[in-house]
């Protein structure tokens, strides 16, 4: 008791500093760049204001805002300085890019003149090995060949997981009792979760075990968002010990599995891997920890963000209804019949609604990358060790490039409208690190939604808007409620 009571103190302590800080941090450097005219004085760097010593600019940077907008920190920088500025970030210098030429040129040349960047106290949560944060060392270029080539491949989400989505989906949202309110975010989290461990580990949703990693999984996530400070008691150091017991959950998995010489039988992730891969047990532990950390985070969040859109957009809800009919064909007695990969596959506006919602709401919001090499680009100079922050939500909110952006259009995206140059479009990043599970989470989104959307109308039951921080978050979990759809698709 009295330890939470000091943890709770010391917490509220950070608060109340955090707030001074950012006053100082944040609202002097602004009046400073709107008094002063003065242009970068280093010649071919490009333009920018390095900030304090040391903090340099990352707390402005790291302001939270609204997820469908850039932040003051861009919008500013952006008008005074152009879009491509120099600045200081966690103690190094750096330069922000909200320019797509600069992003795709610096995603491009990733391995050759760039390299990824993560802040020291995330790798040491994630471990350097981690598929989902992408360092570029061997061990990690390794795991995520496995990955592309042995589980996000077109047969396994042809089969087993557009079979074990639906099933999980349709469990989950057809358990909501009509006029109830339901949390989708939790909701999401939980259907990705149980596809992802149905199929990297065989286990099943509601089994004792399964609902262990699930509390650990939630711990862990929640420090990737905390404040890096390592004490007993503080969010950071509960993720990192979580981290152990997922290992320690998952080997145990493994061992069973090697005693039992169950294997055989089964169709799984671990299954292969013990056949088919050179890996250590340790190895495969943490290769599934970060499958599962990386695909289960970003992609509820898709979902939820989805659907927090389309509420305000109910000639697409009827569009998709429409279309997921027709993607199922003709009714059964005991509703839709199941989506089949053709039928999948026709769901255009589908991947439309996925478009806007991933432009809009920006799940990644921008990715860091080291110069390994002096680069020149547009006249600039990029110098070796230089940080770049290639900004997406920058350039998916640039009135120039997308008309009205703030608005939820789904319709842009139709190849008949001639609206899009989709190489401005890089939500799952570009080049060779092209996020590998772009197309796995685009399915899962599909399928969430159309369990949705054939059963249910829905309402937010409170305020919840999406906010950046830098990760996207709904403060309540984006709270609906739900009235059963049979008799207006009837
Ligand atoms: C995995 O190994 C088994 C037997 O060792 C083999 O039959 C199978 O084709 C391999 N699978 C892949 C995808 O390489
Ligand atoms: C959605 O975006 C992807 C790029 O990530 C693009 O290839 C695809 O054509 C877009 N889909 C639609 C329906 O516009």
């Amino acid at each position: 008791m009295l330890h939470s009571a000091a943890a709770t103190t010391a917490a509220a302590m950070i608060n109340l500093v955090a707030v001074l800080v950012s006053i100082v941090v944040v609202l002097l450097p602004t009046i400073y760049l709107i008094l002063t005219r003065k242009k970068g004085s280093y010649s071919k760097l490009p333009p920018g204001w390095s900030g304090w010593p040391l903090i340099g600019e990352t707390l402005s940077l790291l302001m939270s805002c609204p997820a469908t907008s850039m932040g003051n920190f861009m919008e500013l920088r952006i008008s005074r300085f152009g879009k491509i500025f120099s600045t200081n970030i966690l103690g190094g210098q750096a330069i922000m890019s909200a320019d797509p030429e600069l992003n795709r040129f610096v995603l491009r040349n990733e391995m050759k003149l760039f390299e990824s960047y993560w802040p020291q106290h995330l790798l040491k949560l994630f471990g350097e090995k981690n598929i989902g944060i992408q360092t570029g060392t061997d061990v990690h270029k390794q795991f995520r060949s496995i990955v592309v080539g042995a589980f996000l491949t077109a047969s396994r989400l042809q089969t087993s997981f557009l079979d074990d989505a639906h099933e999980v989906a349709k469990q989950l949202i057809t358990s909501w009792k009509d006029g109830s309110v339901v949390s989708i975010v939790d909701a999401a989290k939980k259907f990705l979760f149980d596809v992802i461990v149905k199929n990297a580990l065989s286990m099943e949703s509601g089994e004792a075990e399964t609902e262990k990693l699930r509390i650990e999984f939630t711990k862990y996530r929640r420090g990737a968002s905390s404040i890096p400070m390592n004490f007993p008691g503080s969010q950071y150091n509960r993720a990192l010990k979580a981290k152990e017991n997922i290992i320690r959950i998952i080997l145990h998995v493994l061992e069973e599995r090697l005693r039992t010489g169950e294997d055989a039988e089964r169709n799984d992730f671990i299954g292969w891997l013990i056949k088919n891969s050179s890996l250590m047990h340790e190895q495969i532990s943490e290769l599934i920890k970060g499958i599962v950390s990386a695909s289960e985070d970003t992609t509820s969040t898709l979902i939820s963000l989805a659907i927090y859109f389309l509420e305000s957009c109910p000639k697409a809800i009827e569009q998709l209804r429409e279309e997921h009919l027709q993607a199922v064909g003709s009714k059964t007695q005991e509703g839709p019949s199941k989506l089949t990969w053709d039928g999948y596959k026709r769901l255009e506006f589908t991947q439309c609604v996925i478009n806007e919602t991933l432009r809009l709401g920006n799940v990644a919001r921008f990715l860091i990358k080291k110069a390994t090499t002096s680069v020149q680009f547009k006249g600039y100079e990029i110098p070796r060790g230089c940080r770049v922050f290639t900004h997406m939500t920058a350039v998916h909110l640039d009135p120039h490039l997308f008309e009205d952006p703030q608005v939820f259009n789904p319709w842009r995206w139709l190849s008949t409208s001639g609206m899009i140059k989709t190489n401005n479009f890089m939500a799952f990043g570009g080049g060779p690190r092209l996020c590998p599970g772009a197309e796995h989470a685009r399915l899962q989104t599909a399928i969430f939604l159309h369990h949705l959307i054939l059963n249910y109308n829905w309402k937010s039951a409170e305020q919840d808007k999406p906010v950046a921080n830098p990760k996207v978050q709904f403060r309540k979990g984006l709270l609906v409620n739900v009235r059963s759809a049979s008799s207006s698709t009837n």
